[in-house]
């Protein structure tokens, strides 16, 4: 069973949604505009239930099957409504109006097409059990998921299992990739702060130089990765900020490092803080400099729950064909807050083919349109399969 006829009669209709959400685009919890154009729409297509504020910004929908929600299944569905803040240079004609700020992550074809999802649920009702539709805010480094769940997103209506889209380029349109167990990252941000003897620079004696021992934790942390882990996992340290120093005659008192941690297991990156501890207790104490490491913890890793990973495979080759769903792809060390649904209901998140596009996050990259009628395809097939009609 491909592309559903209903729903790609509907593409031209979701491709003018999704441009408008694009030419406006909304930061973090800021999505005002972009929460207000969902709330509008899922009303519009006579949703039974819409709810805004959820999570501050969140906006929840609820679709009942056939027969109603009586001792039936609950199954959420979730897509991202936030941009980024880069300058887009698509120059395309339904570029951002907003300088400085772009949808280049997909979530303006993502927002867009779970509400053709919900349309066309709305529409055929050609389920039993309720489908509750998710877009949440802040999913780029705000924590807006963990937010709605914190907020009884999922007791509140009674989901049972939850499941997250996102669009890849690199991946042919029409296709989908997924994998069981962890699919994306826990991305953790630290900063550590050296303060040592600053001197001049022709006295070095007189001082203990930060710099140096800036660049013996960066060596040491290197190690972390490449000695301290079993060689058949991943971890990722990077250190990405190294600032010391304003004059070339001048030994500073201070430097700063600071970087990203990401890993796929929960052992894995408790290895990693605790060994970052180490280091820089022991380059301090071999200095005798203070260091100080602060450590925060980002979003969890994103890990697909078993049964729910094969129900979304076998959905995917339905609409696209086996040849078409890699369900075993590579996870990938980008982090996801969907991560945060994942730990509340067992579920799954599955890639879409966005094809020969720039990246995410890149200044050039836009959601492909053709990707619609797979994405919503998903959608409605997945609720359909899921809650039968007429059981
Ligand atoms: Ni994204």
């Amino acid at each position: 069973m491909p592309i559903v006829n209903r729903v790609a009669g509907m593409k031209d209709e979701i491709a003018a949604w999704r441009r408008d959400i694009h030419e406006n685009p909304e930061l973090l919890y800021e999505v005002h505009r972009t929460a207000a154009l969902v709330v509008d729409k899922l009303k519009a297509f006579g949703c039974d239930e819409v709810v805004p504020g959820v999570g501050r910004t969140g906006v929840v929908g609820v679709i009942r099957g056939k027969s109603g929600d009586k001792g039936r299944r609950v199954i959420g569905l979730r897509a991202d409504m936030d941009a980024l803040p880069i300058q887009e240079i698509t120059g395309l004609p339904y570029a951002s109006k907003v300088p400085g700020m772009m949808h280049a992550c997909g979530h303006d074809g993502h927002t867009a097409m779970l509400l053709g999802a919900a349309k066309y649920l709305c529409e055929t009702r050609n389920f039993d059990g309720t489908a509750v539709v998710i877009f949440q805010p802040a999913e780029e480094g705000g924590a807006g998921g963990k937010a709605m769940v914190d907020d009884g997103l999922m007791e509140r209506w009674k989901i049972e299992e939850v499941y997250g889209m996102h669009n890849m380029p690199g991946i042919p349109v029409g296709h989908f990739a997924l994998r069981p167990g962890p699919l994306l990252a826990a991305s953790d941000r630290f900063e550590i702060a050296i303060e040592g003897v600053g001197t001049h620079a022709a006295k070095p004696h007189l001082g203990n130089d930060p710099i140096v021992i800036g660049c013996q934790l960066h060596q040491a942390l290197q190690s972390i990765a490449s000695r301290n882990l079993d060689p058949l996992k991943q971890a990722v340290v990077s250190v990405t900020i190294f600032k010391a120093g304003d004059a070339s005659n001048v030994i500073p008192q201070t430097a700063r490092l600071a970087g990203t941690v990401r890993t796929l297991e929960e052992p894995v990156r408790a290895m990693v803080k605790r060994r970052m501890r180490e280091i820089c207790d022991g380059v301090a104490a071999m200095h005798g400099a203070k260091v100080t490491l602060t450590y925060d913890d980002g979003y969890p890793v994103t890990c697909n729950h078993v049964a729910q990973t094969r129900f979304a495979a076998d959905i995917a080759r339905e609409i696209s064909g086996p040849a078409a769903v890699d369900d075993d792809v590579a996870p990938t060390m980008g982090g996801e807050d969907f991560a945060y649904m994942l730990e509340a209901r067992p579920g799954a998140f599955i890639f879409v083919g966005n094809g020969d596009t720039a990246g995410v996050h890149h200044p050039a990259y836009n959601f492909n349109d053709d990707a619609i009628t797979t994405g919503v395809s998903f959608w409605a097939r997945l609720v359909e399969t899921a809650m039968p009609a007429g059981r």
